[in-house]
């Protein structure tokens, strides 16, 4: 296929002018900012909801009602400044991800991007029997196609209906990646190879359900270029986060976008996050006390993942991305792709 103009994006009755998603990131990087601006230009601008409410005032007392406040806020501000494409970002693993999922419903967001575990179990507050007469979107992150395919599976079975897209992440992604550590620079895991997988893992579904699935593909995108490669490899378009980050409209604090400027190859460490999944950092004072095996003392005002180890992880995830150091300035992790930062660098 070769490709002389940027095609749109289609997902059911929305189009995209650029088939270009930001990947939702949390702890405050992409709110209504960088969200409403994207939209703006015509690609999909996606608020994250992990830590949203960690700028509340009330999160540590009244954690699920401080999220779900922030959530509607942003998605209210968004609206306001956009007639764009809108999404919201939602963790599987977040504790309160039907709480979130209903508040997004509810404001009518026009998708929904679901990670961090399989979203199988879809909140009973929600019309479960006619998910398709709902106008929001549902689009789960995949790292294989054998996630997709069970994904696909429980949803054909138990809502007699499939989700509408879907975004592929490869091991070069900013964030928690969902590969065990060894298979990150493993070629049969590169998105070159696990792209395709997923696009023939749902070839059935879109017979079954007369449907197009646009598969998104995402994870170490930067260059026109790469857009142009992943696109003749079959995917509909495709989703950027860390390529975001040091835009003048993104959400991050000034001191946060530095940290992802000034950094350099080698400052970048992949980490065992407390999540249980590896992730790219960038190395600091923090990283090194924690690695050298040093626990940090937190109070955990409540488990905000549910799979969270909160007794015996090291450290808190959550703080170490936000509030308590963020907002001071004194970034603790800044996720990143090595590989983008020599472009990254370029003036
Ligand atoms: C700072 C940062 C925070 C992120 N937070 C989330 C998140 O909360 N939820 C999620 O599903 N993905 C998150 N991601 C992943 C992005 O949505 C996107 O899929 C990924 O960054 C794509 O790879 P790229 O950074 O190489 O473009 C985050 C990425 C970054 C860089």
């Amino acid at each position: 296929m070769t490709l002389k103009k940027l095609p749109t994006l289609r997902i059911g009755d929305l189009e995209a002018k650029i088939p270009i998603v930001q990947g939702g990131m949390g702890v405050g990087i992409s709110l209504s900012g960088l969200t409403s601006a994207v939209a703006n230009l015509g690609g999909i601008g996606v608020i994250a909801t992990a830590g949203i409410g960690q700028f509340e005032p009330d999160w540590d007392t009244n954690s699920e009602e401080a999220d779900k406040r922030a959530l509607q806020k942003e998605i209210r501000k968004a609206k306001a400044k956009t007639d764009g494409i809108i999404g919201v970002n939602i963790m599987v693993a977040l504790s309160d991800f039907g709480s979130l999922v209903k508040c997004a419903v509810d404001e009518g967001v026009n998708m929904l991007f679901l990670g961090a575990g399989l979203p199988i179990r879809l909140p009973r507050t929600l019309p479960l029997d006619r998910l398709a007469e709902l106008p929001t979107k549902f689009i789960p992150i995949v790292s294989s196609a054998r996630a997709a395919e069970i994904i696909f599976k429980v949803w054909a079975k138990r809502y007699r209906h499939i989700p509408d897209a879907v975004v592929v992440e490869g091991p070069l992604a900013g964030g928690h990646l969902g590969f065990k550590r060894e298979q990150l620079d493993d070629p049969d895991y590169a998105l070159e190879k696990i792209l395709p997988e997923v696009i023939l893992a749902l070839k059935p579904y879109e017979e079954k359900f007369n449907k197009n699935i646009p598969v998104i593909a995402a994870g170490g995108i930067y260059t026109g270029a790469d857009i142009h490669r992943f696109m003749r490899l079959g995917a509909q378009a495709v989703q950027m986060g860390t390529r975001f980050v040091a835009t003048y409209e993104c959400d991050a604090s000034q001191k946060f976008k530095e940290i992802y400027l000034n950094c350099k190859k080698e400052d970048i460490v992949i980490i065992d996050s407390p999540v249980g999944l590896p992730g790219r950092a960038i190395r600091n004072e923090f990283l090194e006390r924690v690695s050298s095996g040093v626990k940090e003392t937190f109070k955990c005002p409540w488990k905000c993942l549910k799979s969270c180890d909160f007794k015996n992880v090291p450290y808190c995830i959550g703080r170490a991305l936000t509030k308590d150091l963020l907002l001071q300035g004194q970034t603790l992790i800044g996720w990143i792709k090595s590989s983008q930062l020599k472009s990254s660098l370029r003036p």
